[in-house]
């Protein structure tokens, strides 16, 4: 299985990657996730990528096509994966089209951005794992830990309110473009086009999950 997961800021690509990639037994490649790895371990890429990254804007499509093409030439990717928060810009879409890089399925999540900013207010992240909970929604066992190793939750520095309103202005603007570019590509070229599937985000994490299974079974 290879399939991208396309949403908004918050729409809960993460949260329902886990499911995903779970189910398949394939890994998860969110570029946002490889940079805040970036970020974190001081490299240049990080220390380039962080002063953007909190400001809402997008990283240059060059450096973000390096990094997944990199990624998916490791062993673990030969059996599929999944792309959470890729890609992002038409670009982006384009430089793996261009390359050859089949994909079975794109999955949209659609979230109102009314939802988005108590869902990104509320969460709370394992940087470690990628693993994301909320204060409210989807509450860790213990407040503020990490069900599975135990240790501190942090808050993304991203979340930020006015960043969160620059974000989903970002993703209309740049990515929302790529919802009419897989969706007509599909019904141009069935045969080579990967389906496209919309599934409303909206209701609890465990309705959105068996939304998720429905559209990939079909
Ligand atoms: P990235 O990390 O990709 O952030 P994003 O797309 O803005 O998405 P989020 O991670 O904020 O949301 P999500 O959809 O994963 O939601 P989640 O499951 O966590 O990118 C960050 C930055 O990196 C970008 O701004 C950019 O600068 C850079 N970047 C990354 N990729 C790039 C690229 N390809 N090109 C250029 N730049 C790039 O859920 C959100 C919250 O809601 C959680 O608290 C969760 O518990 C909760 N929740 C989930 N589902 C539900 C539900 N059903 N009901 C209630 N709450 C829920
Ligand atoms: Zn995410």
């Amino acid at each position: 299985m290879r399939l991208i997961l396309l949403g908004a800021p918050g729409a809960g690509k993460g949260t329902q990657a886990t499911f995903i990639c779970q189910k398949y037994g394939i890994p998860q490649i969110s570029t946002g996730d490889m940079l805040r790895a970036a970020v974190k371990a001081g490299t240049p890429l990080g220390l380039a990528a962080k002063k953007v990254m909190d400001s809402g804007a997008l990283v240059s499509d060059d450096i973000i096509i390096g990094l997944v093409r990199e990624r998916i030439a490791q062993p673990d990717c030969a059996r599929g994966f999944l792309f959470d928060g890729f890609p992002r810009t038409i670009p982006q879409a384009e430089a793996m089209r261009n390359a050859g890089v089949q994909l079975d399925y794109v999955l949209e999540i659609d979230v109102p951005p009314s939802a988005i900013i108590e869902r990104m207010s509320g969460r709370r992240s394992h940087p470690a794992s990628g693993r994301t909970y909320h204060v409210k929604f989807n509450p860790p066992k213990t407040p503020g830990v990490d069900d599975v190793t135990g240790e501190p939750l942090v808050q993304r520095e991203d979340d930020k309110e006015e960043t969160v309103i620059k974000r989903l202005q970002v993703y209309a603007d740049q990515t929302r473009p790529l919802v009419d570019y897989y969706s007509a590509w599909a019904k141009s070229d069935p045969a080579n086009a990967p389906r496209y599937r919309a599934i409303s985000g909206t209701g609890t994490v465990e309705e959105i999950t068996a939304r998720v299974m429905e559209a990939l079974a079909s």
